[in-house]
This record gives C-alpha cells, structure tokens and sequence, in this order.
C-alpha cells in the first residue's frame, strides 16, 4: 500500500520546480528550516497537517520535516489543491493525499488517512481535522499534545468548541498573530483575490462597480487593491465600525440590497453564511460576476442561485455562466469557493513566508510545552516579534531602535505637560 495519493506523479518534477520558487521567496522559513536541521526540535513527533497544498505549503513540510518531524498532509478544500506540488511531496516521501476537485466524500477520506497516521500534534486550515478528530475520530486524541490554526473560520470554530466545554486539546490561533492577519489576510487575500478573478475572466477592472461584502482583514486588502485596479469599490457590512472604517477610506458603504442593483462585480469575505441570497442576484445586472474569498463555499447561496437558474454552463476555467429566469445572466466564480486559490495559486510566497514561519515556530512551541490546557492560545508574542524582525532582515531593512531615556520615559508616569 502506498502512503499518498495525488492526482499523477508524473507531475513531480513540475511541482519541484513550484516548491523551489516558492521557497527562493520565504527567506524567514528557510532560516527556520536551517536551524531546525541543525537542532532537530520535531524529533520523532507526528504531525498531521490539513492545509491547502501549495507551494508555499510543501516548503513549510520540508520545514518541519527538517526538524525531524513525520508529517502527513491532506487539503483544506477540496479544489485548492496544486496537483503538481502534491505529487513532488508524495514523490520524497511525505504522506499527502490531496488532489484537485475532491468530492465531499473524498476530501474527508482524505482527512481521515491523515488520522490514521495517529499525529500528535495537528496544523488546519478551517478547523476541518479538528472538528473530524472531536466527533468521529475520538481515539486519535490519545497521542494529541496539541494543534494550530490558521484561519480566521477556524479559529471561530474553535471557540465555540472551547466555550461549550469540548476542546479536548491545547490550539494555537496562528490567524491571530499580527505577522499573520496584518499581511497575509489583508495583503495576501487582496492580491491573490484580484488574481484569481483576472484568471477566470480576464475582464478590466477599471471603471467597473466592485462590491466587497466585509470589511475585515481580507475585505480590506480586496477592497484596497481593487480601488488601485482603478475599480469603484461599494463595501457592505453588518458591524457599525468597521463600515465607518470604509466610509473614512473613501468607499461608498451601502445595503447589500442596494449594491446588488449596481455592481459589475461580488466579492464575499465575511466568514458567514448565505450573504448573497436570491433576493439580491434576482436584482443583479446581467453578466454579474460574483465571487467568494472567505474560507467555505457558504457565503454565495448556491443552491438559490440553482433554483433561479434555467440553465448553466461552463464558459472558462472556474467560471460557470447562469441563466436566471429573469433572462441575465450570473457568472459564479470556481464554484463560490475562495478563488484565490481555486482560480489562482493562493497568497504569494512572500506573505505565506511570515504565516508559515509562526506555525513551524508555534508546533515548536507546543513540542516543548506538552501539557498545556485544552484551550484556543494566542500565538506568542515573542514568536510574532521574532517573524516580523526576521522578515524585516530578509528584506534588507532596518529600524531604529529606542534609547534608555525614551525607554524609561515610556514606563513613567511623572512625566506630563512641560
Ligand atoms: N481566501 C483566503 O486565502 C483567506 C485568507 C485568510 C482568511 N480567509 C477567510 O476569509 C474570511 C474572512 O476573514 P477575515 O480575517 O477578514 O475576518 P474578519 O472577522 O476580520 O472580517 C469579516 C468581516 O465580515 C463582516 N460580516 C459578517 N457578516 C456579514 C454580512 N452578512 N455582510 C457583510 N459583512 C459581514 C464582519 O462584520 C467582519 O467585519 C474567513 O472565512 C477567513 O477564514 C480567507
């Protein structure tokens, strides 16, 4: 029996060369990854690890397999797999089962291989291993000492574990560090997301009315590079706050309802449910294009879309055309999965460096503190200083630091108006 499935080995030497690139732009890994091959701080642990597999992924397994760790990888989404850097993984060794466009059925058949690999410590990406492991895979918490997380959705699952009392392990929120949400939700997501939409459409972005549901960390970063694409960004909210943060920067802020009529272009980041209902696509313009960025294919009500729909086709890759019955036309992106990774290859390596970096240097963490309490831990802060210093260097800059007198004026409270 082989330890991996993929789509076709014969990718291999195609991947390698991905991997490559992608690690030629994470430099604060790769120091990682040279410290760990000298210290061996994974030495015989077990990790098990449901990430999307990029890139940028397979150079954090060979991250944490220079550190002595035996890693197994599945995805975490069933079509953001790059079949290419799968069958290179599979291909030295590591025990990945991840392919392009897995069913539901498949894509947990996946995560279940990669519990039988009995880990002891686990890395996801939407809290899909987790929530497997807590309600049908209950044997495989004997050998856990502990876990990360990575994304925003994932770490709200993880609390509601939490908080009724079920998390049985200690999870650090990787999302949750500043070098992590600051660059790769905001910067990443915006970038990979304007990508993922040039790919499928190749439309100009110029001129056109592009609506951002959400206004977080990856609401802004979508928001922002569109407006620099030259588009006339409307951003929709439910949090007074953060809506009043779009209106200071210059976006036009309305009801959902509102922005349906006018906009050329939908993108949900919200990390909630069936945010773009009938209601709003029945008064969509004809060749709308609407989108998805947040973790699950929930925020795009699919099945109403079907049920408004006379007919649908493909028309490009990752862009399925629907005739409504009102006679325009829907244009639904890879699916309403996040197609930034579905359409394009997910955030760029430089940016994945940094989120990448706290979690090789998090699982570090967790294997030398091994009886931690069952709760969802910030990641801490000298492991996100280090990664932002580290980064800093890797891009040849430098900052001022303070002297003892600013030092000492800081923690004083003598001090007032002179
Ligand atoms: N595509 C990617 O590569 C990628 C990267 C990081 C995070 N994510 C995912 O993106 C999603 C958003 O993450 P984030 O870090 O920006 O979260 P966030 O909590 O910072 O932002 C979400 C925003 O959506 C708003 N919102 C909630 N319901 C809404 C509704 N019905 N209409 C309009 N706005 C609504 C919230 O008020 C909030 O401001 C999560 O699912 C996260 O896991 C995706």
């Amino acid at each position: 029996m082989s330890n991996y499935k993929v789509k076709n080995l014969n990718l291999a030497e195609k991947g390698r060369l991905l991997i490559e690139w992608a690690s030629r732009h994470m430099p604060v890994l790769n120091q990682i990854k040279a410290r760990f091959e000298k210290e061996k701080p994974l030495e015989d642990l077990k990790i098990g690890a449901c990430l999307h597999v990029t890139k940028e992924t397979a150079v954090l397994v060979e991250t944490l397999h220079a550190g002595g760790a035996d890693v197994a990888l599945c995805g975490s989404n069933p079509l953001s797999t790059q079949d290419e850097v799968a069958a290179a993984l599979a291909k030295s060794g590591v025990k990945v089962y991840a392919w392009r466009n897995e069913t539901t059925e498949e894509y947990y058949w996946c995560v279940n291989k990669v519990i039988d690999e009995e880990p002891m410590i686990t890395l996801d990406d939407g809290a899909d291993l987790v929530s497997t492991i807590h309600s049908t895979r209950n044997e495989a918490l004997r050998n856990i000492i502990g876990g990360t997380e990575e994304t925003t959705t994932g770490v709200i699952r993880l609390r509601a574990l939490a908080k009724e009392g079920r998390l049985k392990y200690p999870i650090i929120a990787v999302n949750d560090a500043y070098t992590k949400y600051l660059f790769d939700n905001r910067y990443g997501t915006g970038q990979s997301t304007i990508d993922g939409i040039l790919r499928a459409t190749s439309i100009l972005l110029a001129g056109k009315n592009f609506v951002v549901c959400g206004y977080g960390w990856c609401g802004r970063g979508i928001a922002l590079r569109a407006k620099g694409m030259g588009a006339k960004v409307i951003v929709t909210e439910v949090n007074p706050l953060r809506a009043l943060e779009a209106v200071m920067e210059g976006f036009q802020v309305m009801p959902l309802e509102e922005a349906a009529e006018i906009g050329d272009i939908f993108i949900t980041a919200t990390g909630n449910l069936h945010v773009i209902r009938k209601e709003h696509m029945l008064k969509m313009k004809d060749g709308a294009i609407v989108g998805n960025s947040g973790h699950f294919n929930v925020e795009i009500n699919i099945p109403d879309l079907e049920e408004i729909s006379v007919s649908k086709r493909s028309v490009r890759p990752n862009l399925e055309e629907y005739l409504l019955n009102n006679g325009r036309r829907i244009y639904l992106l890879a699916e309403g999965r996040l197609v930034n990774l579905a359409s394009a290859e997910g955030h760029p390596s430089e940016v994945m460096d940094m989120s990448f970096s706290n979690q090789a240097l998090c699982v570090e963490y967790m294997a030398k503190k091994p009886s931690l309490e069952p709760q969802v831990y910030p990641v801490p802060s000298e492991i996100d200083e280090m990664v932002a210093r580290l980064k800093l260097k890797g891009l040849g800059i430098k900052i001022d630091e303070m002297t003892e007198e600013q030092k000492s004026y800081l923690l004083s409270w003598e001090a007032g108006t002179t």
